[in-house]
């Protein structure tokens, strides 16, 4: 039976409590939706400030040089970020780059891995394999490929994705850990599958970097990408980042080939020539602001170390499922139970689950609501207490009880839910 004095027992134990401190989060406020947009780091405004007034006011066009011609390093900024990334997932630092959005970085891969098959001897091999109810970004790039006469969209239910790895299937797309129930695909398992099938595979990490173990060296994952504004606390719209198997280096082509992938961007020759290794997944100018913004986020992250966060992670989601258990014993969890893999998110089922989570943010309590019923609750280990928990439980608890949230206001949805 979880009590506050037993989550304060946990907080006071935890290994990681101390690096809350190094966020900036609103007293009174239980987060818990850093799975969408990660806290503030305390030292990211200072860092933005510093390149705003020193390395852009002073240092003007100079800052994108290296270091050591005087410059700030902006050029380097999308590699030195990327290879911070890396042991996050199980990369070696020259696999990963941060650059563009989730949605980009799916594009470019995803059409490069067509385009590898064919260099593979596999022409024929177009379609990409993915599950129904997969995040909607992945889904909707694979079909506008399709349109684009270039993939053939399949979509298989878990069960039977192997069973779909024929000799069409060109690539298998899935996201590791699921958005809404927060279940966990067995990598190496489905790695190898699609291997075993002649098929490429490119992981969606958004929900699972900095917050759940990744091994895509051990379990020899062909691409990934992942967003940088959840665990990462990248900040909102921050880059995301992706991931080429060295192996691929060379016989991978990516479609939007901008100056700044170029093996020789300031050359400024007529012809493209892709820049070698991870460099060539690079289209247009790095933002600056937001990979700095990212890079501060990041180094916490990393610093903290995943072993860390998972088994604080862990042991978060444990204790609140338990709470909530005892104060709203009826209320469905669909996320995965037991010592098995999952997600850093507890997700709960109920047809009003909008409603409560309006009722809960004006308890100060912040979840976050999916269609059509699941009320989704992020445990960001970096930041998150037990006795967080044990509040956002309380409040739930109530907030059923009570049937507050049948007020009108908490029933109009607002553009973003
Ligand atoms: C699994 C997954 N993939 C992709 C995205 C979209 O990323 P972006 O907005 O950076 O394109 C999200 C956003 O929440 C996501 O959850």
């Amino acid at each position: 039976m979880p009590t506050l004095a037993e989550a304060r027992a946990l907080d006071a134990a935890d290994p990681i409590g101390g690096y809350r401190k190094q966020f900036a989060l609103p007293p009174g406020v239980v987060y818990l939706d850093g799975n969408s947009l990660g806290a503030l780091p305390l030292g990211t405004a200072a860092r933005l400030g510093e390149v705003i007034r020193r390395e852009w006011g002073e240092g003007l066009v100079r800052s994108w040089n290296p270091k050591e011609n005087g410059g700030a390093d902006w050029i380097g900024l999308p590699r030195r970020v990327g290879a911070m990334i890396a042991p996050l997932i199980g990369a070696q630092a020259d696999e990963v780059i941060a650059c563009d959005s989730t949605s980009v970085n799916l594009f470019k891969l995803i059409a490069a891995a067509l385009a590898l098959q064919k260099t593979l001897g596999c022409p024929r091999r177009k379609v990409v394999l993915s599950e129904p109810g997969n995040f909607p970004t992945d889904l909707y790039l694979i079909a506008g490929l399709e349109t684009q006469g270039l993939a053939e969209r399949r979509l298989a239910p878990v069960e039977a994705l192997e069973a779909a790895l024929d000799d069409s299937v060109a690539l298998l797309l899935l996201t590791h850990v699921h958005y809404k129930s927060g279940a966990m695909h067995d990598m190496a398992r489905l790695t190898h599958a699609a291997h075993a099938a002649g098929a490429l595979v490119l992981w969606d990490l958004s929900h699972s970097a900095g917050a759940v173990p990744v091994d895509l060296g051990g379990c020899e994952a062909d691409l990934a990408v992942g967003c940088g504004y959840k665990y990462l606390n990248g900040g909102p719209g921050a880059p995301a980042f992706a991931f080429v198997a060295r192996r691929h280096h060379d016989a991978l082509h990516q479609p939007l080939t901008g100056w700044m992938g170029h093996a020789a961007p300031f050359a400024f020759t007529d012809d493209y020539a892709p820049a070698p290794g991870i460099d060539r997944l690079l289209t247009g100018t790095p933002p600056i602001l937001g990979l700095a913004a990212l890079e501060e986020g990041v180094r916490l992250i990393a610093e903290i170390g995943v072993e860390r966060l998972s088994a604080k992670s862990r042991a978060l989601s444990e204790f609140l499922r338990a709470a909530i258990a005892q104060v709203a014993p009826d209320l469905p969890c669909i996320s995965p139970e037991g010592p098995g893999p999952r997600g850093s998110q507890l997700s709960y089922r109920h047809p009003q689950a909008y409603a409560i989570a309006q009722a809960l943010i004006a308890r100060g309590v912040i979840p976050d609501f999916r269609e059509p019923d699941v009320l989704r609750l992020g445990l960001s280990p970096a930041y998150i207490r037990f006795e967080d928990g044990w509040h956002a439980a309380q409040a739930l608890g109530e907030v059923l009880a009570s049937g507050e949230w049948e007020r009108a206001e908490f029933k109009a949805r607002a553009a973003v839910t």
